[in-house]
């Protein structure tokens, strides 16, 4: 029956379709509570599906937050199971980020406390528990965050939450004959939702419209486009906005990946667009295309019979109606600047393989592993010097495309198999899908601000089943040497004003040393001695940005993190 459906719809893009489109709540302010909880669905006739949500049945709230402030979490866990949250794409410390080692154990409440320090942009939650996240996403847990920054908010753009700002979460789950969820390995993701609506339309202004897409599926890839093959535009990638709008007829999306979209929809007053997945055109060795390995013997169990591989089959129904007033009616010429860290500058380059390496018929369904090491809770993968800049080569020796995932940091991708990436691609990541068979995927990127000898920061590859089969690593920022204190402050101290436009005023110094100012790249700026115990140093022929200053106070080598305005 719900193959029959599914097959139905993909030959009929015109058909119209049957749901509305569901647009989770919005939740703001500086305290925030989040509640996991079991529920229950009606998505078929029938029984209906026990699910899990956050403050309700199924997915969560939209959090929106903004930069620079300061925002209380508070996660209390109502499931039976342990679960973590991890706020996928953010820049927060290890013992905030959800992990594996986060556990929220039944009835008992975690709140981390959360500077926002990320750009404008999409991110979001979703459970970290070992062994069991593909498990707790498939049953509903995960939602969006949406970062407000000053850069964005000067830009036009459209921004009304469901009404030209649309988030669009992307999933596949796996039903039995009860219709309940299967999260078995083996099980077959033929149900594809959009925000937990099965077949869904949505109405839309006769303007530019914004969509926040977001993959959330545990293993399918998607190939988005228009059915009137209209050209679109993808305005950010993970991490925030690009350069510039990059136009585009198809936007490749794999597991974890998020684009914000916009779509002109002038002209179209009364039609209906549909936002499709050709999967046709889906290159072999990745989960999705008609052949999910690279040679015709690798399978993977009743791959070819789930309606949704190598086909293209609708997503959503875009009906156009009335613009709003004051519409948005024209894509912008830029957006905002990048300076992403040079290789020049770069401390050390590490590799990860993705193994194993065997292309015989069965390799596809793994167990997959890096540097053939499983996952293990107790084992530290890697250890990563603080400030240090890196550019890390992950090679995948393994039949399928893989979309690795690293946490704590925003990298910038150098090349892929040796070509430096599209356009859309060379904004801030934190997934990338690495080509199988070979293929080498390079970033480069900063591990700044946190670090913790204790608690660590995974990477993994977010096809969910694959993370929890082993696919997965952990890596400590190691503190600093002894004697180096970091102290992010702002106005107060013995250092100001910070932010600083010309003059930095330091006092409490001790008398007879070098001061030294220190760019995000580890570049001495400014190196200046001193005989007194104050001393002021002129930053006006700096570039704006994020400084270091390093001096000595009580014998003891501090370092400061500066604005430069
Ligand atoms: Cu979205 Cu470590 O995960
Ligand atoms: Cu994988």
């Amino acid at each position: 029956m719900r193959s029959f459906i599914v097959a139905f719809l993909l030959f009929s893009f015109e058909l119209t379709a049957q749901n509305p489109l569901f647009i989770p709540d919005t939740l703001v302010g500086s305290s925030i509570n989040l509640s996991l909880q079991e529920g229950s669905v009606n998505f078929y006739p029938g029984p209906a599906t026990q699910t899990m949500g956050v403050n309700g049945n199924l997915l969560g709230p939209t959090l929106i937050l903004n930069k620079t402030e300061t925002v209380t979490m508070n996660v209390t866990n109502n499931l039976m199971d342990s679960s973590t949250i991890h706020w996928h794409g953010m820049h927060v410390s290890s013992l905030n980020d959800g992990g594996p080692h986060i556990v929220i154990s039944p009835g008992s409440t975690w709140s981390p406390v959360i500077p926002v320090m990320d750009w404008a942009g999409t991110y979001w939650y979703h459970p970290h528990l070992h062994s069991h996240t593909h498990e707790q996403v498939q049953k509903g847990i995960a939602g969006l965050i949406i970062v407000r920054d000053n850069t964005e908010a000067a830009l036009v753009l459209p921004r009304s939450y469901g009404i030209d700002d649309i988030p669009l979460v992307i999933q596949t789950k796996a039903f039995d004959a009860t219709n309940q969820i299967i999260t078995q390995e083996t099980a077959l993701d033929t149900s594809l939702m959009i925000n937990g609506t099965i077949d869904p339309f949505v109405g839309v202004p006769e303007q530019v419209v914004r969509f926040r897409v977001l993959n959330g599926s545990s293993e399918r890839v998607y190939n988005i486009g228009l059915s009137n093959n209209q050209t679109f535009y993808q305005i950010a990638s993970d991490g925030g906005l690009l350069t510039a709008p990059v136009s585009m007829t198809r936007l490749r999306l794999s597991p974890g990946e998020r684009a914000e979209l916009l779509i002109n929809f002038s002209g179209l007053l009364g039609q209906s667009v549909q936002l499709v997945s050709y999967g046709t055109e889906l290159p072999s060795a990745i989960y999705g295309a008609t052949q999910p390995g690279m040679g015709a013997g690798q399978v993977i169990p009743n791959y070819t019979s789930n309606p949704l591989n190598g086909a293209n089959f609708q997503l959503i129904d875009f009906n156009v109606i009335a613009a709003t007033a004051n519409a948005i009616t024209a894509i912008p010429i830029t957006l905002v600047t990048h300076a992403p860290w040079l290789a020049a500058n770069s401390n050390i380059t590490r590799t990860l393989t993705f193994s194993p390496q065997n292309m015989g018929p069965t390799a596809i369904n793994g167990p997959f592993m890096f540097d053939m090491t499983m996952f293990d809770m107790m084992m530290i993968n890697q250890y990563v010097p603080y400030n240090n800049i890196e550019i890390w080569t992950l090679t995948n020796n393994t039949p399928i495309a893989h979309p690795f995932h690293i946490h704590d940091v925003q990298f910038y991708i150098l090349d892929i198999n040796g070509i430096a990436p599209p356009l859309n691609q060379q904004g801030r990541k934190d997934v990338i899908l690495v080509p199988a068979g070979g293929g080498i995927v390079r970033f480069i990127t900063k591990f700044e601000d946190f670090y913790n000898d204790t608690v660590p920061y995974m990477y993994h590859c977010h096809m969910l089943t694959h993370e929890d089969g082993g696919m997965m690593g952990q890596f400590i920022v190691q503190a600093p040497p002894v004697g180096i204190n970091e102290i992010d402050f702002t106005n107060s101290g013995n250092l100001f004003p910070n932010p600083v436009t010309n003059s930095l005023t330091i006092s409490e110094l001790d008398a007879n040393q070098t001061i030294k100012l220190v760019d995000l790249s580890g570049k001495d700026v400014i190196s200046q001695f001193t005989e007194q115990t104050a001393a002021v140093l002129n930053l006006s022929s700096l570039v704006s940005g994020v400084y270091f200053v390093v001096f000595t106070h009580e014998k003891n080598t501090e370092i400061r993190k500066i604005i430069k305005n």
